[in-house]
């Protein structure tokens, strides 16, 4: 199933997870099997409510499954861990809480503690890379709402993990920053090599930054397909104009529709026992 050369990271083996709801069981992962490698990138992508981030939630230590392992390197995953950096669906930052001190936050924890002069440098970079500069001390309250999420990526970047967890991290931001925020990050992957499980609901993003997109069915989610992405790192801009990003865009595209159209939420309940 992967081409990668690197040494495996990340494994879904057989992986299915069940909610007891009022309604009843509800099977939201359908034996998901997939790997992300040393250096990969991998984009998730499904309908509304499939269950992606149940499965981040799995990878991150917050869920286990119900069947299956789910893997990080070679051991099963039983809790969050420093290596495992997540950037949350909803903005992941401290109201009480600095801009700087938010970024800070994480360097001050016990597994990445890090001398104050060094705290002091990495905060300023990623505040001056994330726009944020001139909000150092201000609270998030008073921050946008694109802010925000700006400053929860700000704080997963700051402590370096080598592996990154993306909750559709760009969701909330303008189409500019958002284009602003992919190409930053295909700078930071560049300066500091890491492996990347993005979910994202846009095609076009999934194809632009991912080594391989894993497309996943309306729940129960399941891998429907996975899809190689060709081009090679570092990905500029001009990417997006060439042909054969189209073509592929199309391909995956189409892949995704299929499944929003096939959504039928009420088959995936079955009787409590
Ligand atoms: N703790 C829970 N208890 C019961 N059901 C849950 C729980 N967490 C998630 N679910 C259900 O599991 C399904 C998948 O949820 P999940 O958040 O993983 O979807 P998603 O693919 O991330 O959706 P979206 O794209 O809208 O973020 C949903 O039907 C949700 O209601
Ligand atoms: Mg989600």
């Amino acid at each position: 199933m992967t081409s990668s050369p690197g040494a495996r990271r990340a494994r879904f083996d057989h992986v299915s997870l069940g909610f007891d709801t009022p309604g009843g069981r509800l099977t939201v992962i359908d034996d998901v099997s997939y790997d992300i490698d040393e250096g990969e990138f991998v984009a998730v992508i499904g309908p509304s409510g499939c269950g992606k981030t149940t499965m981040l939630n799995m990878l991150a230590g917050f869920q286990a499954p119900t069947s299956g392992r789910v893997l990080f390197d070679g051991v099963p995953v039983s809790g969050p861990g420093p290596e495992r950096g997540v950037i949350f669906q909803e903005y992941g930052v401290f109201p009480w809480l600095t801009v700087r001190d938010n970024i800070a936050f994480g360097l001050r924890l016990k597994a990445n503690r890090v001398p104050a002069a060094e705290r002091d440098e990495i905060c300023s970079h990623y505040l001056a890379l994330m726009g944020l500069s001139e909000f150092a001390d201000a609270y998030p309250k008073h921050l946008s709402g694109g802010m925000r999420q700006r400053l929860a990526i700000a704080r997963a970047y700051a402590v370096r993990p080598r592996f990154l967890l993306m909750d559709e991290p760009f969701g909330a931001l303008d189409a500019q920053t958002r284009i602003h925020m992919q190409n930053l990050l295909l700078h930071v992957l560049a300066a500091e090599r890491k492996s990347v499980m993005l979910i994202t609901h846009s095609v076009e993003e999934a194809v632009f930054l991912a080594s391989r997109v894993v497309v996943v069915t309306a729940r129960p989610a399941r891998v429907k397909d996975i899809v190689e992405v060709p081009f090679g790192y570092p990905r500029t801009e001009q990417l997006r104009e060439r042909r054969e990003f189209a073509e592929l865009r199309a391909h995956v595209g189409r892949l995704v529709m299929d499944e929003y159209k096939a959504t039928t939420p009420a088959q995936s309940f079955v009787p409590a026992d």
